[in-house]
């Protein structure tokens, strides 16, 4: 018998799915922001509040520090694994020392572009469908002549020997890429990604936003050399995120000078980052300490453990397969009913398959602005409106004025919906029966 819990009694377990607005519940498709959080993490952000609202035993030796330890770095003695050693099992880290706790992933990404050392001439190669936090920091570095950035086609499918092309006729030093893309759902080939990247030399950054809550990672098995993501993603406390970094990337030496090519070192520095300091000079404690400057957000990096074995009870697996089917369903309806219009599309690949719990359309109609506010406001449905951050491929795909009306009469609109494990069917056909009720009124259809 399958002992995980089913999405029913999953639905439980968030206080958020029982609001009522004008006698309907909320319909909460907005995932791929941020997701829902179940009770198990906030009374885990409670009980430290509540019993332990310390420092950590890493500053103090007293009884509240170390019950903050316990919960992190983990306690064999007393049966607490630590949220540390349970992400690193999570994502099969080789060791939890491998894990980083960071601000987000914008902050983890930020830490590779500005700890790694590049030289002049290196190149940094990203896709197309970047989210700004894996593109300004790229740009920002080459504005200041650090770097070069480049790019590869994804389109709907990830070409391969364009990739590896770039590889062997550029410098590619870093590949830093999103591994699921935010807007169109795709998710790169990240296995045979790093297998090409490291016959060149290169490294392989890994943004994890939109692939770690949603499929197993395997980090070992990707050889992925950094991986960054997000707990507020799934289902986990906001202001905590993870930077994976492969053990001989991270640095062992007590200076940064001392270290070995491509090891990146911390950028940020403070208490809790070196092991002594004087007058003149510093050295550094050992990873991940030394890259966790300041004191941290004890209680959401506690709260993270919580949350991913949260989503370890549902299962990775059906986390995917349900995400795909509810994907199918609406990918499917949607282009029943207004493929042949001319004026909606789906953005990305046109098989769901490829597209994980993530559907993103362009409607091409008068007023076609407003939309999700009137999901939102008639029928409590939750999408999301807008550009996603991912400016600059609408900029290339749309060209750059499409955020404006087309013509007098027709505006340009994308609009996204991204599923979790909590979402069902009935979810998903509210949705539908409500967006045809607004293209009605509208006059689309
Ligand atoms: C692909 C991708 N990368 C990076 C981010 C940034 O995540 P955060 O805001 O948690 O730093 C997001 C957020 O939506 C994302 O979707």
């Amino acid at each position: 018998m399958d002992s995980r819990k089913s999405i029913e009694e999953s639905r439980e377990d968030f206080p958020s799915l029982k609001r009522q607005r004008k006698g309907k519940p909320p319909i909460y498709l907005d995932n791929a922001c941020t997701t829902l959080v179940p009770r198990q993490v906030f009374e885990s952000i409670q009980e430290y509040y509540t019993e332990y609202p310390s420092c950590s035993g890493t500053r103090s030796r007293h009884w509240f520090a170390q019950e903050v330890s316990d919960h992190i770095e983990g306690n064999p003695g007393k049966g607490i694994k630590g949220s540390r050693q349970i992400i690193a099992e999570f994502i099969n880290a080789g060791s939890k020392k491998e894990i980083i706790f960071t601000l987000n992933t914008t902050h983890a990404l930020n830490m590779v572009a500005l700890g790694f050392p590049f030289q002049p001439g290196d190149v940094v190669l990203l896709t197309d469908t970047e989210h700004n936090s894996n593109l300004l920091p790229w740009l920002k570095l080459q504005k200041a002549g650090r770097i070069k950035v480049d790019f590869t086609v994804t389109n709907d499918r990830f070409d391969l020997d364009a990739f590896e092309w770039k590889l062997k006729t550029g410098r590619v030093r870093l590949v830093s890429m999103a591994y699921t893309s935010n807007v169109t759902g795709y998710t790169i080939p990240a296995r045979e990604i790093t297998k090409i990247a490291h016959q060149y030399g290169a490294l392989v950054l890994l943004d994890g936003a939109q692939a770690v809550p949603h499929q197993t990672i395997d980090v070992q098995n990707l050889d992925a050399d950094f991986l960054a993501f997000s707990l507020h993603k799934m289902c986990g406390p906001r202001g905590v995120g993870v930077l994976y970094g492969k053990k001989e990337l991270l640095g062992q030496m007590p200076h940064e000078e001392g270290e070995a090519e491509h090891v990146i070192v911390p950028v940020i520095q403070g208490g809790g980052t070196v092991a002594d300091s004087t007058y003149y000079s510093y050295t550094l404690m050992l990873p991940p300490d030394r890259f966790e400057a300041g004191i941290q957000n004890y209680p959401a990096q506690i709260a993270s453990g919580a949350a991913v074995q949260y989503i370890q009870q549902i299962g990775m697996d059906r986390i995917r397969d349900h995400e795909a089917s509810l994907n199918h369903f609406l990918s499917e309806e949607l282009m029943n009913r207004y493929g042949d219009t001319g004026w909606f599309s789906i953005v990305g690949p046109q098989d769901a398959a490829q597209r994980g719990g993530i559907l993103t359309f362009e409607v091409k109609r008068p007023n076609a602005m407003g939309i999700a506010a009137d999901l939102s406001e008639k029928n409590n449905v939750m999408i999301r409106d807008g550009v996603f951050c991912v400016h600059a491929y609408f900029n290339e795909k749309f060209g750059p004025e499409w955020t404006r009306p087309i013509s007098h009469s027709e505006h340009r609109m994308v609009y996204r919906v991204s599923s979790y494990f909590y979402n069902t069917m009935e979810e998903c056909r509210v949705f539908l029966e409500a967006l045809d009720e607004i293209f009605k009124e509208r006059g689309y259809i």
